[in-house]
């Protein structure tokens, strides 16, 4: 059969994360290229125990169809704790949860994007919504990112654009770079954002996730008609639940409740209501504090080997989330990395994919979420090894 496959599918990038997902199964192979929480985290026994309630006490509730927007206790203890952490005025109303906050990329790029609007994002920038935005056929243009955020004077440039559907950033502890923006540079983005009537698409998938638990000022709070946000339990709860959620304001929940119900109908009842019974009746903060701890621990143990192995090796140094930088001197190439990489079974993550308008050859992304301290050790030594082999381009 000669499939006649619609041209949309020609914008898209062959998509890593299926060959990502592949290589984490495999369990000869060390692997620093995924993006998983660290499984001994996740509270297995205490969502089981949420789970039992709900099936006790709701279950045939949770087990039907439900309305679109969402189970409205969950989006209202999101909506509180934007208030009581961040200070954003948020209403339950303004909360619609998502099947993870991935389903948030692919509906926002449906109520924004059409072939040849620009998308602005990072560089680099998350490549699970490079591939999410693709298959809405936009031209991306990209801002570099610093220790401090965009640069601002590309910001600008980017947001006098006639044809900018939105920037898409990442300013809590960013995939890939681990950087995050400094608050003036949220203030600044923020102003020019009202100033050119530009969406800020503030994904805020690592936020909870900051070593010193402080929170970060998010850039809708300095601008609130232009932000559009983005969070996730999959990062601090379960990734498997699927539940994220977008905070948005009136007008443009309006719309996404057309498109999300064409797309799937409802987010999952059963998930959402066992999400919420975890929430309320487990110690919350103090499980996301163990997360911290290890991930900080994980962090520090990763970039001080980073520092021994590979002196000429920079590196980015997060304050949070799950992710790190390398940049390779001058003549390395990630791929050959990459390659030299799986036959010492350890695996790292090219840069190249993360950079929408091309780039990024010498630069591959470490994640310090997933290994424990053994695994780090061993396949930070295995990486050196790889490092020492691999030719230059
Ligand atoms: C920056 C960022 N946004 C969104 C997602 C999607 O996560 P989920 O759909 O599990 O919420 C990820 C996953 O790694 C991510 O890194």
């Amino acid at each position: 059969m000669n499939y006649q496959f619609a041209r949309r599918l020609d914008a898209a990038p062959e998509s890593f994360l299926d060959q990502l997902f592949a290589i984490s199964r495999d369990p000869k192979i060390i692997s620093f290229a995924g993006g998983l929480p660290m499984t001994s985290l996740i509270d297995v026994a205490g969502i089981r125990d949420a789970a039992a309630a709900v099936f006790a006490e709701e279950g045939e509730t949770a087990l039907q169809y439900t309305t679109t927007d969402g189970y409205l206790p969950l989006r209202e203890f999101i909506a509180e704790r934007y208030r009581s952490r961040l200070g954003l005025p948020a209403t339950a109303d303004e909360i619609r949860i998502t099947n993870g906050s991935q389903q948030c990329l692919d509906l926002i790029a449906k109520l924004f994007v059409d072939p040849c609007t620009v998308v602005g994002m990072e560089r680099p920038g998350y490549l699970g919504a490079i591939e999410a935005f693709s298959y809405y056929q936009p031209r991306f243009k990209t801002v570099p990112v610093t220790e401090e955020g965009p640069d601002i004077d590309a910001f600008h440039t980017l947001c006098q654009e006639d044809n900018l559907a939105f920037f898409y950033g990442i300013p809590n502890f960013q995939n890939p770079s681990g950087m995050s923006y400094t608050e003036t540079r949220r203030k600044e983005c923020a102003e020019c954002c009202r100033e050119t009537n530009t969406i800020f698409y503030e994904d805020d998938a690592f936020g909870e996730l900051a070593f010193d638990g402080r929170p970060r000022i998010p850039v809708k709070a300095f601008a609130p008609e232009c932000g559009v946000m983005s969070g996730s339990f999959s990062k601090t709860v379960s990734p498997g639940m699927r539940i994220g959620w977008i905070y948005a304001p009136a007008q443009v929940i309006e719309k996404f409740d057309a498109v999300r119900q064409a797309a799937d109908l409802h987010p999952n009842a059963l998930s959402q209501a066992v999400m919420y019974r975890y929430l309320t009746t487990h110690d919350y903060e103090g499980h996301l504090e163990r997360v911290r701890r290890v991930y900080q621990k994980n962090c520090n143990q990763m970039c001080d080997l980073l520092d021994d192995l590979l002196p000429d090796v920079i590196h980015t140094t997060p304050e949070g989330g799950m992710f790190m930088l390398a940049t390779m001197p001058e003549g390395k190439d990630s791929m050959a990395l990459f390659h030299a990489c799986l036959k010492e079974c350890v695996a790292v993550l090219p840069g190249v994919p993360f950079y929408a308008e091309g780039g990024g050859y010498d630069t591959f992304r470490l994640n310090f979420s997933t290994a424990n301290e053994t695994e780090i050790e061993e396949g930070m030594a295995r990486l050196k090894r790889a490092y020492c082999l691999c030719g230059k381009k």
